[in-house]
This record gives C-alpha cells, sequence and structure tokens, in this order.
C-alpha cells in the first residue's frame, strides 16, 4: 500500500470539513506572514474608516500557505460576504456575469485559481474591477446593442499558485499584490500547537517542533502530519505526542528531516542520477519521474529551491552540493566548476514568476 501524498494540492473531502474548522476566523488568529498581515491591518482600517470597500488583491504562492483562509478572513474583517469561487469553475462569460450581478455592496468575491480563467470570462472581469460595470450584449446581429450594467462596489480577491500565467491587464487592475512565503519554523510550530489545540491532542513543545521541521514551511501539510501522528499516538502510543513519538511516526511515513517525501527523493535522485545532476528542462525530468510538469513546478519545486537543493537556471533545473550530500551521493569533483559557474548566474525565471 503505498502512502498517501502529503503535498498534493487538493484535500479529500473528510480533510476539508476539519480543515475548514482549523481556519482561522480573524487576522489576529493568523499565524505568521506578518510584512503581509502588517499591510493589510492598515489597508483594512483605512477602507472601514472611509466606509468603503477594499481595493482587489491578489495572494499568490504555493499550495497550503494560507491565500484561502486570509480571503476569507478579509471578508470578516471587512465585516461582508465572502463568496467563493474559482478560475475552472467560471466556465462562460454568462455565468461570471450572474456571480457579479448578486454581489452585494462591499462583498468579497474570491476566485481561486485565478490564472485559469478563460479569456472570454477574463474579458467580463476587466470592467467589473474597474468601473463596477458589465457590458451585456442584447440581441443578434445588427440589432445586437450593448448595455452596460452597474454593479454594486465589491472586492475582488484572486489567488494564484502561478502568477506568471496571469495576464498583464488582469495583473493591472488589482490594487495591491502579496507573496505568501514559506513560514519559517517558530511560526511553523505555533501552527501545529494552535491545531493540536483545537483537535484536543496533547503534544508537547518538542512534538510540535519536530512536525513544523517536517512540514514543508507549509501550514496544510504540518497540520495533515500532525493528524497522522495524533492516529499513531492513538494507536502506539499514550495519544499524547511528544518528541519520539512524533519522529518515530513521521519515519515510518518516509517523510525525513527536511519534510521531503517520495516524490521529492524522487525527482531529486533523476535529477543526480539520470541527468548527471542537470541542467535539464522541466518537461524532460516531468517525463523521467511521471510527474506533470505543472505539479513539480507549484507543489514540489518551490521548497526544494527554497532549501537549495534544486536551482532554475536559463539552461533548466540543477541539482546543487546540497542534494548530492542529502542523497548520501558523492559530488563529482568536475560539477563543482559547473556549479561555481551557475552559482554566478542570477536565478531566472523559467516560465514561472
Ligand atoms: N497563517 C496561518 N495560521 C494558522 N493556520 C493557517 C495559516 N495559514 C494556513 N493555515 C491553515 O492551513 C490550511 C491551508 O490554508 P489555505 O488558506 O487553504 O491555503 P491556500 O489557499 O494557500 O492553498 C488551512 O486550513 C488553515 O487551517
Ligand atoms: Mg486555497
Amino acid at each position: 500500500m503505498s502512502e498517501p501524498r502529503f503535498v498534493s494540492p487538493e484535500a479529500s473531502t473528510s480533510e476539508q470539513s476539519i480543515e475548514e474548522s482549523l481556519r482561522p476566523r480573524r487576522l489576529v488568529e493568523y499565524i505568521g506572514q506578518d510584512r503581509v498581515k502588517e499591510s493589510l491591518t492598515i489597508a483594512i482600517r483605512a477602507a472601514r474608516e472611509r466606509n468603503e470597500p477594499l481595493d482587489h488583491l491578489l495572494f499568490y504562492g504555493p499550495p497550503g500557505l494560507g491565500k484561502t483562509t486570509l480571503a476569507g478572513i478579509i471578508a470578516a474583517e471587512m465585516g461582508v460576504n465572502f463568496r467563493i469561487t474559482s478560475g475552472p469553475a467560471i466556465e462562460r462569460p454568462g455565468d461570471l456575469v450572474s456571480i457579479l450581478t448578486n454581489l452585494r455592496p462591499g462583498d468579497v468575491l474570491f476566485i481561486d485559481e485565478i490564472h485559469r480563467l478563460n479569456r472570454l470570462v477574463e474579458e467580463v472581469l476587466y470592467p467589473a474591477m474597474e468601473d463596477f460595470a458589465v457590458d451585456l450584449v442584447i440581441g443578434k446581429g445588427p440589432a445586437a446593442r450593448s448595455v452596460r450594467l452597474s454593479l454594486p462596489r465589491f472586492t475582488l480577491v484572486g489567488a494564484t499558485t502561478r502568477l506568471a500565467l496571469l495576464t498583464s491587464p488582469l495583473r493591472d487592475r488589482f490594487g495591491a499584490t502579496y507573496r505568501l512565503d514559506f513560514y519559517d519554523l517558530p511560526a511553523l510550530c505555533a501552527i501545529v500547537q494552535r491545531a493540536a489545540r483545537i483537535l484536543q491532542v496533547p503534544i508537547t513543545q518538542e512534538g510540535a517542533e519536530e512536525i513544523a521541521r517536517r512540514g514543508r514551511g507549509t501550514p496544510r501539510i504540518a497540520i495533515r502530519l500532525l493528524k497522522r501522528v495524533r492516529d499513531y499516538a492513538q494507536v502506539m502510543g499514550d495519544g499524547c505526542i511528544d518528541a519520539d513519538l512524533a519522529r518515530t511516526a513521521l519515519d515510518r511515513m518516509a517523510i525525513d528531516a527536511y519534510g521531503l517525501d517520495d516524490i521529492d527523493r524522487l525527482i531529486l535522485r533523476t535529477l543526480v542520477q539520470k541527468f548527471d545532476g542537470g541542467p535539464v528542462g522541466i518537461q524532460t525530468l516531468a517525463a523521467a519521474t511521471s510527474e506533470e510538469a505543472d505539479t513539480i513546478e507549484t507543489v514540489y519545486e518551490p521548497y526544494l529551491l527554497q532549501l537549495g537543493f534544486l536551482q532554475r537556471t536559463p539552461r533548466g533545473r540543477v541539482a546543487t552540493r546540497r542534494a548530492y550530500e542529502h542523497l548520501g551521493v558523492p559530488y563529482p569533483a568536475d560539477r563543482a566548476v559547473v556549479q561555481g559557474t551557475l552559482e554566478g548566474f542570477v536565478e531566472v525565471p523559467v516560465n514561472d514568476g
């Protein structure tokens, strides 16, 4: 039986309801991302004082870092309705028009995976965002005429894992764009402690740290690990999570000390063993690992980059000395030279921002 994949972007339905109960509702409950929080706090306060809706906002970053959560918090802090949809869910322009015309003044409309809106739908969004209006075409052929329908002032919050795939007219219509970063250890540890409290699982500080350390800087993953360790504690221990128990449980799940799982290691090993450490193109790497290029780019690669195991260069992905060391493969002497020149490169985005 294969282990579930901890870094998969979507949670299962049963996990989703637990995720809901763990979602912070207010800004003060939202741990970490201090820079973003501070800026939002000011913007929200200013908008409230002026009695105006907030500017349209865009959040980007890898899955599981808290984009959807933040969007919900914004609606709560503004005291308005929160309407959720997603790029792929809006198939036709008419679908979006109906969502927009049903908004109430001040509402937050959240569009997840906004880079996946199709072009016709996106064109409806431009005047909606800019002028709070939609243009409807009534009638057909020569008799067709366009009617402008005004909308209540609302706030669009967009989220994306792939900023580079957003068209520039869409990007330009957001008043502010925020990047969410991976969480540092203390923040992730606090998130694990908070989740344990809500789930009513006894956990020691060291136990929480052990889980946080392997959580890839990502709340969703850390929380998922916590839930698996909780199961283990219940069946194999006395229900309490301490450092030893967490370590044993996580080792059994094949999550290593950096939080890497089988797929991460497969990607690194493929790069090192099949392609002599690279550079290799993302499509080639995807084919060799039987993973989708998009999944590698959005789910796996950002954290490997963050750890310094992988580099993006103009010629493709390269495994670093640290990756070799982590895999226990000797670093070839002749690569040091290549590495030296590669390190001289400014990191160049290959497809993505
Ligand atoms: N800053 C945070 N503090 C506490 N919990 C968080 C935080 N950010 C995310 N979470 C938790 O992680 C889970 C994933 O967050 P989510 O907003 O769905 O991520 P994204 O939309 O970026 O994929 C949520 O269920 C929430 O409980
Ligand atoms: Mg989300």
